[in-house]
């Protein structure tokens, strides 16, 4: 092999190296402080721009993935209800459909986040109103939530809590 093609060859085996580690370390940064660390690596993982290590691109991935989430919560808070849990159910399909809302007003100030103080902070508020409005349904529950809701429940505030943490470090 001549050296100029063995020289290429390290150039290209080393331009991955250095691009795997960028790639892993927003993810990893932020999946390390969220409070459900295999739901967030999961979440961001699963689509390919993860690999562009860009943490807007990360928040506009959890954005959806939370409010397609909190959509299936709220499908499932419909297959629950019953004669007895009517105005529980009322209470969580309003406070989810608040969520959705300010999910969607999460994405307007991620794109000013970056270079902006107080769209920042409004994105960490309206993060932490849809984390609190998801949180809602169970807290009408109580010990009598739905092991399904329950589930549905918490899995959009795992993901909303990732949101919430870049937030903090855009
Ligand atoms: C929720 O239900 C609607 C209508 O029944 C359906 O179109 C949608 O795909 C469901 N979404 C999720 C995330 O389960």
């Amino acid at each position: 092999m001549s050296s100029p093609y063995v020289f290429l060859l390290v150039s290209i085996a080393l331009s991955f190296t250095c691009t795997c580690v960028a790639q892993t370390s927003w993810i990893s940064r932020i999946c390390s402080m969220s409070r459900n660390s295999i739901v967030c690596y999961r979440a961001l993982m699963s689509d390919p721009r993860s690999s562009y290590n860009d943490i807007k691109i990360l928040g506009e991935i959890i954005i959806y993935k939370s409010q397609a989430a909190t959509q299936a919560a709220i499908n499932v808070t419909k297959s629950v209800e019953n004669n007895d849990n009517k105005e529980i159910i009322e209470t969580c399909i309003e406070t989810q459909n608040d969520a959705k809302d300010m999910l969607k007003e999460c994405l307007v100030l991620l794109e000013k986040a970056r270079y902006d103080e107080p769209s920042k902070s409004a994105l960490n508020n309206a993060a932490s109103a849809a984390l609190t409005d998801v949180g809602t349904c169970d807290d009408e529950f109580g010990s009598s939530e739905p092991p399904k809701l329950k589930r549905a429940s918490r899995y959009a505030q795992d993901l909303i809590d990732v949101l919430l943490v870049i937030s903090k470090m855009i």
